[in-house]
C-alpha cells in the first residue's frame, strides 16, 4: 500500500512528505544531492542528469569554471533542462564520519542554503531528496530529524516566496523515517508551545 503523505503548515508554507521519484516532480525546483565536482554521479544525482539532459551539466561546468568546486553545505542553481521542474538547486551534503565531524551542521546548511537560494529566486515550490543518506552513508533516522528540523526552523524564521516544500523519498523505509521525524519535531514544537 502506498505510504500516506504527511503534511504540516509552517508560517503559511505547506511542508509535505511523500514517497516518489524526485525527477518526476512538477515543482519550481528540485534539489540535487550532488558532489563538489558537480559533474554528476550515481543515485539521485545520476537520475537528475539522466532525466534532465545535458543542459544541466553544461551549466554545472560553467559554475565550476567560474567559482570552483561546490563546498559541502553550499548550493548553486541551474536550469532544470528537460525536467518538469524549471530549476535544479545543487547542494552537497556531508559524508558520514560518525557524527562528530560537524555532519549535522553541514547537513542542515545544505537544506537551508537550498531554501535560501529558492527564495532568492522568488520560487514558490521546492522538492528535496533525502540528502547524504545514500552513497554518503548518513544514517537515515538521524538525518531525517536534522533535515526536518532545519527546514522547519528556516520556514519559521523567514517569510519568503515559498508556498510548498516537499520531501520526495524513494523507498518506504526512508519515507517512514521522515514521516516519524516530522511527527516528532512537530510534537516537540507543540509541547514547547
Ligand atoms: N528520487 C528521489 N530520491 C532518490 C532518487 C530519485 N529518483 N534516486 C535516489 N534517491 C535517494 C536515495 O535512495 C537516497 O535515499 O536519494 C537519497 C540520497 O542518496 P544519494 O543519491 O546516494 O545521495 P548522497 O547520499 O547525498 O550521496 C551523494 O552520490 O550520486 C553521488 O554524485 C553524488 O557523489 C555524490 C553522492
Amino acid at each position: 500500500m502506498e505510504n500516506q503523505a504527511a503534511e504540516v503548515t509552517i508560517n503559511q508554507v505547506k511542508l509535505r512528505i511523500i514517497q516518489g521519484d524526485l525527477t518526476q516532480q512538477d515543482t519550481d525546483a528540485i534539489v540535487n544531492a550532488a558532489n563538489p565536482s558537480l559533474m554528476g554521479g550515481g543515485g539521485v544525482d545520476g537520475a537528475i542528469h539522466q532525466a534532465g539532459g545535458p543542459a544541466i551539466l553544461e551549466e554545472c561546468k560553467q559554475i565550476v569554471s567560474r567559482q570552483g568546486r561546490l563546498p559541502t553545505g553550499k548550493a548553486v542553481i541551474t536550469t532544470g533542462g528537460n525536467l518538469k521542474a524549471r530549476y535544479v538547486i545543487h547542494t552537497v551534503g556531508p559524508i558520514w564520519h560518525g557524527g562528530n565531524k560537524g555532519e549535522p551542521e553541514l547537513l542542515a546548511s545544505a537544506y537551508q542554503e537550498s531554501l535560501k537560494l529558492a527564495a532568492d529566486n522568488s520560487l514558490t515550490s521546492l522538492s528535496f531528496p533525502s540528502i547524504s543518506t545514500g552513497a554518503y552513508g548518513y544514517p537515515v533516522s538521524v538525518a531525517a530529524k536534522v533535515a526536518i528540523s532545519a527546514v522547519i526552523t528556516f520556514l519559521q524564521q523567514s517569510t519568503t516566496s515559498l508556498k510548498k516544500v516537499v520531501f520526495v523519498l524513494f523507498d518506504p523505509q526512508t519515507f517512514k523515517a521522515y514521516s516519524s521525524a516530522l511527527n516528532e519535531v512537530t510534537r516537540q514544537g507543540n509541547q514547547r508551545g
